[in-house]
């Protein structure tokens, strides 16, 4: 299950992805906002990252104006990986170096098909795991120093 989430200045791009994920067959919860009236972008990242980070939701898709405070609060949640990216090679790079579990978005940055291709990329790509697997180990480790 992907868990989707949005402020208004996400909240178009999150409905546009929705759509590929219903095309896709793909089930998600949708943890809003919904509609554009003007929000806080913690509180809906929140909703997403937390659910990530205590294994509820397999991954997530988080979206704001330019995605940045999104990335911001998505990272604080023990487990997250929180990738904003801008560019099909960034959604690719997410998965297959970084293994990013949630997706972040720019709605006031990217546009739908932009959108759609990153998000199936993000998808689509395998973890590489090897020297990556290592990289990601060392940034646990530091979590558990940090957070303990
Ligand atoms: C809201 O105006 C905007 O600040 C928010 O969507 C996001 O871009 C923050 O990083």
């Amino acid at each position: 299950m992907i868990a989707l989430g949005s402020d208004h200045g996400g909240f178009e791009l999150k409905e546009s992805v929705k759509l590929l994920l219903k095309e896709r067959g793909i089930p998600f919860e949708d943890l809003g906002t919904n509609d554009g009236n003007s929000v806080d972008y913690p509180d809906f990242g929140e909703k997403v990252a937390r659910k990530v980070s205590l294994g509820e939701a397999e991954k997530g898709v988080l979206v704001c104006g330019t995605g940045i405070g999104m990335s911001i609060v998505a990272n604080k949640f023990p487990g997250v990986r929180a990738a904003l990216v801008a560019d099909v090679y960034m959604a690719k790079m997410a998965k297959q170096h970084n293994n990013a579990n949630i997706l972040v978005l720019g709605g006031r940055v990217i546009d739908e098909n932009e959108a759609s291709e990153m998000v199936a990329t993000w998808l689509d790509t395998q973890f590489e795991g090897g020297r990556h697997q290592g990289r990601l180990d060392k940034i646990a480790a530091l979590e558990k120093e940090l957070y303990r």
